[in-house]
């Protein structure tokens, strides 16, 4: 199966592509993981990138839609997939159906702008794995020490008060138009976020098809 996770930042996407990941046992292919694994290791591509998601702009779209074609070329993605922040424009949505990729069904993680603002401020990511928690939501065993590898936790650059506000400005500018695209082809769901992690899981698996 090949879905696409589509949302506002911090809705949720991550997070619950995590669960049908595991569920499906297919990857999950976050290119926003991509973009600051490549920043770390200072690649060309790499520190372009990193000024335009530290101001909570896109990266431009040849640079994702380059990764994104290598990435689900690799072997482990013969049997599906999960796109997490991809596409984020119509002309990212039209490259991904010009690849000739047959996309199952598109799940709209909805949550009001209020919320993630909250939310986005409790956010902690492994500096080493880059797995994601919150610090009332989904704790580390140990505070501030990653669950997966041991390494710490941190708050990302992007999640700062103001660049959130700009994260939302360009979601709802360039990315919410794919809500429309993806209801005209027929695939689109949409499953309120809003909920505990939990429920929003369970609300996620059925609109997948995995549990009723
Ligand atoms: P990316 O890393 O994709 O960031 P994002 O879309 O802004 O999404 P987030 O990772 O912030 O949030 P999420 O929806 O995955 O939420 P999460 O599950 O972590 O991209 C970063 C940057 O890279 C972009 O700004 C852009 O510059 C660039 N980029 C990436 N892809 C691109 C593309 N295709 N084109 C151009 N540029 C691109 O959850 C958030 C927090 O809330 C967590 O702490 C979590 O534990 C908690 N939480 C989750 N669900 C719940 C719940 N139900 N209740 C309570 N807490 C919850
Ligand atoms: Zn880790």
């Amino acid at each position: 199966m090949n879905l696409i996770f589509l949302g506002a930042p911090g809705a949720g996407k991550g997070t619950q592509a995590e669960v049908v990941s595991d569920a499906l046992n297919i990857p999950q292919i976050s290119t926003g993981n991509i973009l600051r694994e490549a920043a770390k290791n200072g690649t060309e591509y790499g520190l372009k990138a990193k000024a335009a998601m530290d101001a909570g702009a896109l990266v431009s779209d040849d640079i994702v839609i380059g990764i994104l074609k290598e990435r689900i070329a690799e072997d482990d993605c013969k049997n599906g997939f999960i796109l997490d922040g991809f596409p984020r424009t119509v002309p990212q949505a039209e490259a991904l159906d010009n690849m000739n990729i047959r996309i199952d069904k598109v799940i709209e993680i909805h949550v009001p702008d209020e919320t993630i603002k909250q939310r986005v401020s409790g956010r902690r990511v492994c500096q080493g794995c880059g797995a994601s928690y919150h610090i009332e939501y989904k704790p580390t065993k140990v505070e501030g020490i990653c669950d997966k590898c041991g390494d710490k936790t941190i708050v990302r650059k992007d999640d700062q008060p103001e660049v959130v506000l700009d994260r939302l400005a360009t979601y709802h500018e360039k990315t919410a138009p794919l809500k429309d695209y993806y209801e005209k082809q027929g695939k689109l769901v949409t499953v309120i976020g809003q909920e505990e992690v939990a429920d929003t899981s369970k609300l996620t698996l059925q609109a997948v098809g995995v549990e009723k």
